[in-house]
C-alpha cells in the first residue's frame, strides 16, 4: 500500500493491538491514521456476538439507538439520523483517478493530490474525543476466489455494528489475511471531533463538509462527514461497486448493481438470473418474490438483493456471488403484500434507520399497513398522527438485517464458486415508452439496451426525484471509471465467453393514459421471469419487434390476471415518436463519451433509427 500523501514517512509507533492482528501493512496504516485523526481510543473489532451486543448497548446509552420492544422485534434497534444526513450524496462523491479522463463524464473528479490536500486538514484531529474502530471485513465468502478483503477505520459505532450485519466482519478476515495479505483500506470519519468536555449528539456528522472519495489506482477509499448508508458503510457502494468495478475491468470480471435470484420449476429445473435496477426500484422485492397462485410449485430463491460480482468459469459460463452478508433495504413500501419474505426476514436482529416508532416500541413506515397507526413518533422524533401532513418515515428509511434470516435464501448463497447466470435483466422506472419486456437479439444489442437504460429518479440519493435520467446498467452513481470504457468492458466480456447469458430489459412501471399502472408488479413479475427462463432454454415463443424479441399475449402465462388484449397491447406497445425521442436521448449520452463510445453502439443506434422509421406509428405484439 502506498503511504498517505502528507503524512510523515518515518516509522510509526505500533499501537497496542490484540494478538489476532498480525498483518504488518494493516498495523502500519492504522498507526498512521491514528496519528492523523487522534482518537481517544482504538478498538479492533473481532466480530463476535458479545462485541456486537456491547457496542449496541453503548449506542443505546449514547442515544443513537433506541432498543425496540424485545417481545415485538427481538434484538432490534432504531436509529434516527440527523435530518441533513439521510441519503447518498452523489454530488459529493468523487472518483480521483490520476487522469481526469479515466473518471469519465459521469463522475465527479479531482486530482488525487489536490483531494488529499483538501481532506487531510479535515481529517487532522477529526476523531478527537471518539473511539476509532478498526473493522476488518470480507466482501464475499472468506476464502472464495471471487472475494475481496477490506478494512474500514471508522469513528462511528453505528457503522461498526452495521458492517457486522452487511459484511463478514472480524477476526476470521484477519486470520485469512495473514501477516502480509492485501486489503482495501477504507477510511471513514463522521467529521465531528469532540473537544474535552463537549457532549456528543445522537447522530454525529459534518454539516458543512461531505466527501465520498475513491482513489482507483491505490484501491483506497476516504469518506468524510456522513454517517449514512452508502456514504458510510464503505464495503457496499464504495468498495463492492466503485472500487470493485475498476478492479474488475483490470482483472476481467464485473462488479454490478444487481440482485441475484434462483428460479426453480415444479419439475426441478433451476436457473439463476442477475438483474439490475436503479436504487429504490424494487430490487429487494424482486429478489424475494413469491410466485402467484397460478404458479404452483414454482420457487424463487434469493442470492442477493443489491450487488453481484461476476466472473467467467473454466467452461465459459458467467458465475456470480453476492459479496454482501446482509440487506440494507428501503423500508417504505415494504409490506406483507409487497414482500412477505422481507417482512419475515425483519422479525429480529435488525437495525432500522429513520423509520417511525409505534407506542408499543415497534416500527412502522408508509405502506407497511393499509391503515396507519393512530399515533407514532416520526423519523425526526416528533409526535405524529395520520392527519399531520408529514411522512412518518423518511422515504429513504432503511433496514439493515442479516441475509441468512431470509426465508427465501438460496442454499447456494454462500457457494464460494458462485452460481451460473443464465440471464441478465435490466429495468428502469418508466411511466411511458418502455415495454414490459424485450429480449435482445444479441449480446451487443443487449449491452446497448442496458447502457441506454433510463429511469425516473427516487429518494435513494439526494437528486431531484421523478426526473428521467440515463442510468447505464443502473451503475450511473457506482461505476468507478470512464463509462465508455465500462461499455467496452461489457462487450469484451461477451466476446470472451462461450455461453453468454441472454439479455432482457423490463419495465414494471408503465402507466396508462389515466396514470394507472398497467402491470401489477410484485409476485406477478414471476410471469415475466418464467418467460425469461423459458427463453433461455428456447422453450417460449416470441415475436420480432423493431427493438428485440417480445412476448405475444399467449407467450406469457397471464391466467388469473384479467389483463385484456388491449391493455396488454398498451403494455408492450412501441410508439415510434416516443422511441425516436428516446434515441435522441441515447445520442445525448453518447455525445458525452466522445472517442470512448464503442463503435458497435454508433452502428446499433443507426440501425435502430432505420428500423423505427420503417415501423408503424404504433407497434404491438399480439
Ligand atoms: C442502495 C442504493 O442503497 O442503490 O442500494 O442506493
Ligand atoms: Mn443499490
Amino acid at each position: 500500500m502506498r503511504s498517505l500523501a502528507g503524512l510523515s514517512p518515518e516509522p510509526q509507533p505500533v499501537l497496542a493491538h490484540p494478538a489476532f492482528v498480525k498483518n504488518a501493512p494493516l498495523l502500519e496504516w492504522v498507526a498512521k491514521i491514528a496519528r492523523l485523526t487522534r482518537p481517544a481510543s482504538v478498538h479492533w473489532c473481532d466480530g463476535s456476538q458479545a462485541e456486537y451486543e456491547d457496542l449496541c448497548s453503548r449506542l443505546v446509552a449514547s442515544g443513537t439507538f433506541l432498543k425496540l420492544n424485545p417481545a415485538k422485534r427481538p434484538g432490534s434497534y432504531l436509529a434516527l439520523s440527523d435530518p441533513s444526513d439521510v441519503a447518498r450524496v452523489e454530488d459529493r462523491t468523487f472518483i480521483c483517478s490520476v487522469r481526469k479522463d479515466d473518471a469519465g463524464p459521469t463522475n465527479n473528479w479531482l486530482d488525487p493530490r489536490e483531494m488529499k490536500r483538501k481532506l487531510l486538514p479535515l481529517l487532522d484531529g477529526s476523531m478527537q474525543g471518539r473511539t476509532m474502530y478498526v473493522v476488518p471485513f470480507s466482501m464475499g465468502p472468506i476464502g472464495s476466489p471471487l472475494s475481496q478483503a477490506g478494512v474500514q477505520i471508522t469513528d462511528s459505532a453505528y457503522v461498526a455494528v452495521s458492517m457486522r450485519i452487511m459484511t463478514r466482519m472480524g477476526r476470521q478476515v484477519l486470520d485469512a489475511l495473514g501477516t502480509d495479505g492485501s486489503f482495501v483500506p477504507c477510511l471513514h470519519s463522521v467529521g465531528m471531533p469532540l473537544a474535552p468536555g463537549q457532549g456528543d449528539v445522537a447522530w454525529p456528522c459534518n454539516k458543512d463538509h461531505k466527501y465520498i472519495v475513491h482513489f482507483p489506482e491505490e484501491n483506497a477509499i476516504w469518506s468524510f462527514g456522513s454517517g449514512y448508508g452508502g456514504n458510510a458503510l464503505l464495503g457496499k457502494k464504495c468498495l463492492a461497486l466503485r472500487i470493485a468495478s475498476s478492479m474488475g475491468r483490470q482483472q476481467g470480471w464485473l462488479a454490478e448493481h444487481m440482485l441475484i435470484l434462483g428460479v426453480e420449476s415444479p419439475q426441478g429445473r433451476k436457473s439463476y438470473v442477475a438483474a439490475a435496477f436503479p436504487s429504490a426500484c424494487g430490487k429487494t422485492n424482486f429478489a424475494m418474490m413469491i410466485p402467484p397462485a397460478a404458479f404452483r410449485g414454482w420457487k424463487v430463491t434469493t442470492i442477493g438483493d443489491d450487488i453481484a460480482w461476476i466472473k467467467a468459469d473454466a467452461d465459459g459460463r458467467l458465475r456470480a456471488i453476492n459479496p454482501e452478508y446482509g440487506f440494507f433495504g428501503v423500508a417504505p413500501g415494504t409490506s406483507e403484500k409487497s414482500n412477505p419474505n422481507a417482512m419475515a426476514t425483519l422479525h429480529a436482529n435488525c437495525i432500522f434507520t429513520n423509520v417511525a416508532l409505534t407506542p408499543d416500541g415497534d416500527v412502522w413506515w408508509e405502506g407497511m399497513t393499509d391503515q396507519p397507526p393512530a399515533q407514532l413518533t416520526d423519523w425526526q422524533g416528533r409526535a405524529w398522527t395520520p392527519d399531520c401532513g408529514r411522512p412518518a418515515a423518511h422515504p429513504n428509511a432503511r433496514f439493515t438485517v442479516p441475509a441468512a434470516q431470509c426465508p427465501s435464501i438460496d442454499p447456494d448463497w454462500e457457494n464460494p464458486q458462485g452460481v451460473p447466470i443464465s440471464a441478465f435483466v435490466f429495468g428502469g422506472r418508466r411511466s411511458t415508452t418502455i415495454p414490459l419486456v424485450i429480449q435482445s437479439y444479441s449480446w451487443v444489442d443487449g449491452v446497448y439496451m442496458a447502457a441506454t437504460l433510463g429511469s425516473e429518479t427516487t429518494a435513494a440519493a439526494t437528486a431531484k426525484v421523478g426526473e428521467v435520467r440515463r442510468d447505464p446498467m443502473a451503475m450511473l452513481p457506482f461505476c468507478g471509471y470512464h463509462i465508455g470504457d465500462y461499455f467496452e468492458h461489457w462487450l469484451a466480456i461477451g466476446r470472451g465467453i462461450e455461453h453468454p447469458p441472454r439479455i432482457f430489459c423490463v419495465n414494471w412501471f408503465r402507466k396508462d393514459a389515466n396514470g394507472k399502472f398497467l402491470w401489477p408488479g410484485f409476485g406477478d413479475n414471476m410471469r415475466v421471469l418464467k418467460w425469461i427462463m423459458d427463453r433461455c432454454e428456447d422453450r417460449a415463443g416470441a415475436m420480432e419487434s423493431p427493438l428485440g424479441w417480445m412476448p405475444r399475449h399467449d407467450d406469457l402465462q397471464l391466467d388469473g390476471l384479467g389483463l385484456t388484449a388491449d391493455r396488454f397491447a398498451e403494455l408492450v406497445g412501441l410508439e415510434r415518436e416516443a422511441w425516436l425521442r428516446e434515441l435522441d436521448l441515447h445520442q445525448e449520452l453518447f455525445a458525452k463519451l466522445d472517442h470512448r463510445l464503442p463503435e458497435e453502439f454508433r452502428l446499433k443506434r443507426e440501425s435502430l433509427l432505420v428500423s423505427l422509421q420503417r415501423s408503424p406509428e404504433r407497434w404491438a405484439s399480439r
